[in-house]
């Protein structure tokens, strides 16, 4: 497998606080790795870092080989069209007072995709159809979808630049259990069907180990371990990778 992106030493800093301290991992095309720990250990500074939404204080990230770290304007631009955020609350990023139809046609417009009006329409359309919605709700605000529809137009968006990286930064975890296994089978249909890599950022272990191939083990800014899902989860090394996995109560049955 081809490398896509390689994280080498990064650092995140706010002010006095180091949220990301010297973080190295590395994600080929077409792979799923999932990234957990406790909250507030700085898993999602690390995935913004690695959209370059959040500035590294240190390090080196790479994406199909060039640095992404120091991207500008045009270049940058360009590269958000190559590596895309899914967020928790889809809601929190959907404008509510435009259509989600037409916020995904700006999005298009933004970047110069499709020559005209109607080009992107159908653009939104195909895309809204390969994520399980009905087009005939494109013309429908925010506020009119349920959690897991909203996260299907999150999706929708994210992928409406054909990225090759998604940073899924606990992309269910608000979302009920039915709907949680959705969406799940969702992300991985899109990804068999179109490539596609995935940072996939969780707190519930057994739906990140059902999801990725290997997982990071972040604990206070650092990884600890990185490993396959089921050396992660069967045979844990670190000791804090040991107290999250029997913090889950019944992971057995969780996987069953
Ligand atoms: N914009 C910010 N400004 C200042 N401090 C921040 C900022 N964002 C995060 N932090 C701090 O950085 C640390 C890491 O936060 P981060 O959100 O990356 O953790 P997380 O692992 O994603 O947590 P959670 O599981 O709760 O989402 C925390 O101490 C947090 O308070
Ligand atoms: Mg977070």
């Amino acid at each position: 497998m081809t490398e896509l992106l390689s994280v080498d030493k990064v650092s995140v800093r706010y002010g006095e606080l180091e949220a990301v301290r010297g973080v190295s991992l590395s994600l080929a095309a077409g792979e799923t790795l999932g990234l957990v720990g406790e909250s507030g250990c700085g898993k999602s500074s690390l995935g913004r870092a690695i959209l370059c939404l959040e500035p590294v204080a240190a390090g080196r990230i790479a994406f199909n080989g060039y640095d992404v770290t120091t991207l500008k304007g045009a270049a940058l631009k360009q590269f958000r069209r190559q590596a895309q955020m899914v967020f928790q609350d889809p809601f929190g990023s959907l404008n509510p007072r435009m259509s989600v139809g037409s916020a995904i046609e700006e999005v298009l417009f933004v970047h110069h995709i499709g020559t005209n009006r109607a080009a992107r329409r159908e653009r939104v359309a195909a895309l809204f159809e390969d994520v399980g919605l009905k087009t005939d709700w494109l013309n429908r605000y925010p506020h009119e979808f349920s959690g897991g529809q909203r996260q299907r137009i999150g999706i929708a968006r994210a992928l409406s630049l054909e990225p090759k990286l998604l940073v899924a930064d606990e992309p269910v975890s608000a979302l009920d259990v039915s709907v949680q296994a959705d969406i799940i089978q969702l992300l991985k249909r899109l990804q068999r069907e179109r490539g596609l890599s995935y940072l996939f950022i969780g707190h519930d272990l057994a739906v990140v180990r059902d999801m990725s191939d290997r997982i990071a083990v972040m604990y206070k800014g650092e990884i600890v371990e990185t490993g396959t899902s089921d050396q992660i989860c069967d045979e844990p090394r670190h000791p804090y990778t040991q107290k999250l996995l029997s913090a889950v109560p019944d992971i057995d049955k969780a996987l069953a």
